[in-house]
């Protein structure tokens, strides 16, 4: 046989292996089989949210240890790092999000999945109060149950900081439909800027974008404008495009402050690159209708007309939260989140309340969940381990049939308190895996921690790893192949600029 041959075979093979082995996969994710009903005698574990933290504990959590309620608004996780790639059609919007029940029908005992929004929790007689927030109601839309435990994994919700117009006019960048809305805000700027006898002076205006926050999501958006601009606007609107500009504006001395400075340099040089202007030690003040109110270093005021303000400027706590704050005065020593008890086995545990909470950093969140997953798991066997001890030594020894059984007994007593002494859980430890941004043009920057010291880089390589490393991240075989493909669609014909 000619080597050529001996090739051939073995790509076939490979190719029929993978595709057999990607069908059973996919096969596997989209028929769940039979669960465990609820248990009256197991503890109710109350989960509320769906996004990193509550996402992450339920795909650990050994749901035959409870019963498991999940409460959020939404009922599917999303993918955030990758919503700016949404906001300009890189990704479809349906590539970055998963429905929580493709999670919780595969669990071992049923989940019960409530799109409603906790509107009260009571701490001191534990429940939890919710409502359907929904367009759609039936007869009954709110309603109060009762936990024993409650993961507390709410999320943020966008810092305005109050300033005037921010909220009423300004795009965001945290939900799904914050990125559709930009795009579709985005797209109808330019499209307004090619009404016919347009003002140049308008035109200016409409197409200036400014970005508010020089975090990852004002880096990462500014970025992906840049590449819709490059990538696509110059070929469908080449009158327009030379005119778009990018202007991101941020507080601080420095974008990214959480990168090492040599990355910071280099995203401020992509950036010159790019055109993006970026305004450091400038702070809005206003956003009002087509302009936004800067102070400039020098503490002088400037309005910049513009089409465009995207805020990302930052999360604050949600009203559920500080309300729940205000419920617990004697235990709240921090006036930017509950606070958990650092000292104990429990590190996330409230000191009385039996809640646990959840942060609202994704890589930070989604350990503390896969970390009280465990956790959860580890009290419930030291719960079984505790009935099952307490049941020996209440058992009379005049119940023992003969001398052999209460020998057994006597075994068996010791080796449930070698078991129960043996349940040590440890701290919540953080491992910082480094950080990762996008900055546009097929470059990224990562910052990665190293035994000794930190390795920072830079470029198109450090691009394929950050695609790479998020691939990996998604949570599932589907949302992986949504998101490769988009990438693969748009490579071969770019994004679409029609307004939806
Ligand atoms: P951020 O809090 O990291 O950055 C917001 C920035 O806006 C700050 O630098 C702040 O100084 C600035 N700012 C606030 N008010 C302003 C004003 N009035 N005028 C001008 N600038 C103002 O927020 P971001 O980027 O949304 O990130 C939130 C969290 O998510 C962070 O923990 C971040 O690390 C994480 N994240 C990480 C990503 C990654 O690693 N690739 C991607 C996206 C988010």
């Amino acid at each position: 046989r000619s080597f050529f041959e001996s090739i051939g075979r073995a790509t076939v093979l490979t190719i029929v292996i993978g595709a057999g082995g990607f069908y059973y996969v996919t096969k596997r994710e989209r028929t769940p089989g039979a669960q465990l009903p609820f248990d009256p005698e197991k503890k109710t574990v109350v989960v509320l949210g769906s996004g990193w933290g509550a996402t992450s504990l339920l795909k650990t959590l050994d749901t035959s240890d409870y019963n498991v309620v999940v409460i959020s608004p939404k009922n599917f996780f999303l993918f955030t790092p990758l919503l700016p790639s949404v906001a300009v059609g890189t990704l479809s919007s349906r590539s970055i999000i998963q429905p929580t029940r493709y999670i919780t029908r595969h669990k071992a005992r049923q989940v019960s999945v409530v799109e409603a929004e906790a509107t009260d929790v009571d701490p001191i007689n534990k429940t939890v109060t919710f409502k359907d927030n929904s367009g759609i109601r039936g007869s009954v839309s709110a309603t109060t149950i009762s936990y024993d435990y409650l993961v507390y994994a709410v999320g943020a919700e966008v810092q305005t900081f109050n300033i005037p117009g921010v909220q009423e006019r300004a795009c965001f960048m945290k939900e799904l439909a914050d990125a559709e809305r930009l795009k579709s805000e985005f797209m109808d700027c330019v499209e307004t800027a090619a009404f016919p006898g347009q003002d140049p002076k308008e035109i200016d205006r409409l197409l200036h974008m400014v970005v508010v926050g020089g975090g990852p999501t004002g880096i990462e958006l500014s970025g992906e404008l840049h590449d819709f601009l490059e990538d696509d606007l110059k070929s469908w609107y080449p009158e327009l495009a030379g005119r778009i500009r990018i202007t991101l504006v941020e507080a601080l001395p420095s974008v990214l402050p959480m990168f090492s400075k040599q990355l910071i340099e280099y995203t401020e040089s992509t950036f010159k690159e790019s055109k993006i202007d970026i305004l450091t030690k400038t702070m809005v003040k206003e956003v009002k209708e087509g302009s936004v109110v800067l102070q400039m270093p020098d503490k002088t005021i400037k309005e910049v007309p513009c089409g465009l303000v995207i805020w990302a400027a930052g999360n604050k706590g949600r009203k559920l939260t500080q309300d729940l704050m205000a419920k617990l005065p004697n235990d709240q020593t921090n006036r930017r989140g509950i606070t958990v008890d650092g000292y104990r086995w429990q590190h996330l545990r409230h000191r009385r309340l039996h809640r646990y909470l959840l942060c609202t950093h994704c890589p930070v969140a989604s350990q503390q969940g896969a970390y009280l997953a465990r956790i959860l798991h580890q009290m419930a066997k030291q719960d079984s381990l505790a009935a099952r001890l307490s049941e020996l030594e209440a058992a009379k020894s005049e119940d023992a049939p003969a001398h052999v059984t209460e020998t057994k007994k006597v075994d068996e007593k010791e080796d449930v308190k070698r078991q129960l002494a043996k349940i040590k859980p440890r701290p919540f430890h953080y491992s910082h895996q480094g950080s990762l941004a996008y900055i546009g043009s097929d470059k990224a920057i990562a910052d990665l921690p190293l035994k000794n010291g930190n390795f920072a880089t830079g470029g198109v390589a450090t691009f394929l790893f950050w695609r790479s490393a998020y691939l990996s991240t998604l949570f599932s075989l589907r949302n992986r192949t949504l998101v490769a493909t988009d990438w693969l669609k748009v490579k071969v014909f770019g994004r679409d600029v029609s307004r939806e």
